[in-house]
């Protein structure tokens, strides 16, 4: 399928981006990059690297949003990411330089020469520049397949007791993407990406297979969110549920986010179509939500894909 990737990269956002181009299925056409796990220079410069490192310097990349569209979130725990947002790992310097687009620029470029539901956009960051592209171009959301953002949780949070990062860094861009009644969307969230882990054991068998596995899996090492299983690859999550949908669960739900400036700021509240109300049912009926994975048929994925990497 035809793929962009809207990313802020990032450890987990940099196995995704190795996944998807280690995926046959998968033509990426694409990457734009949002301020989030680092500022979005730093992001840039990271997917810039990091398409160099997996031979694909012929991917477009155009840098986007350098902060949420309304109010600045402010934390003060460090990133789990580490200070230059790939663990540490210092990649080789690009040879090409960026596209002289914005992002949401591109995003509509490559849109307009497309056919109806033919591009896949994979949102792995803030979704800062999906807003502005579903606000700006509401002519081209017919050319969008299914739109997959990695965001959310119905329970825990991990940048507040109840918000997800992606979410909390712009919950005014994220209301207006869920308010897109038209989108098709798949949203998966903490409940599912906790679960799809890499282990120690995995890690292994990507150092063996390649420098460029062997890098990932030191920075894979790095990344400081860490569940008893193993290190979870949010992201790398969205990429394997594109390429091989039935690793998710999904259910048909209706999400509205938490805009409030209070301790429930970036908070999705999420009710499944079958317990729908009237208050709700007039929200937008598009998303699909994931309710469970397959994690074996995950890490396979990963394994199969990343650690047969051919590049050096
Ligand atoms: C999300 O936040 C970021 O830190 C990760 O890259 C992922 O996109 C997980 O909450
Ligand atoms: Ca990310």
């Amino acid at each position: 399928m035809r793929l962009i990737i809207d990313t802020d990269p990032g450890i987990d956002d940099a196995l995704a981006l190795a996944l998807a181009v280690t995926s046959p299925e998968v033509d990426l056409l694409a990457v734009t990059t949002v301020a989030g796990n680092a500022p979005v220079e730093e992001a840039t410069d990271n997917a810039l690297r990091l398409l160099r490192a997996l031979g694909r310097e012929d991917v477009p990349v155009a840098a986007g949003a350098t902060r949420a569209l309304v109010r600045i979130g402010m934390h003060n725990q460090p990133s789990p990411h580490g200070e230059n947002g790939l663990g540490g790992v210092e990649l080789p310097a690009p040879t090409r330089s960026l596209s002289e687009e914005h992002a949401v620029g591109l995003l509509a470029s490559v849109l307009r020469e497309a056919a109806p539901r033919s591009v896949t956009i994979a949102a792995i960051g803030p979704l800062t520049n999906i807003a502005l592209l579903v606000a700006m171009h509401p002519e081209l959301i017919d050319r969008i397949d299914k739109l997959v953002i990695m965001g959310g949780s119905t329970g825990r949070g991990n940048i507040t007791p109840v918000a997800e990062f992606n979410i909390w860094s712009d919950p005014e861009a994220a209301q207006r993407v869920f308010a897109c009644s038209h989108l098709e969307t798949w949203l998966l969230g903490l409940d599912v990406t906790r679960r799809s882990t890499l282990d120690e054991t995995a890690l292994a068998i990507l150092e063996a297979r390649s420098h460029t596995g062997s890098l990932l899996a030191t920075m894979i090492r790095g990344y400081g969110d860490i569940q008893p299983d193993g290190w979870p690859m949010h992201d790398a999550l969205v990429i394997a549920a594109i390429v091989d949908p039935a690793i998710v669960r999904l259910q048909t739900a209706v999400v509205e986010v938490e805009t409030g400036v209070g301790v429930g700021r970036g908070q999705t509240v999420c009710t499944l179509s079958s317990s729908l109300t009237a208050s709700v049912g007039s929200a937008a009926p598009g998303t699909r939500l994931a309710v469970d994975l397959d994690v074996g048929r995950f890490r396979d994925l990963v394994l199969t894909r990343v650690a047969g990497l051919a590049v050096a």
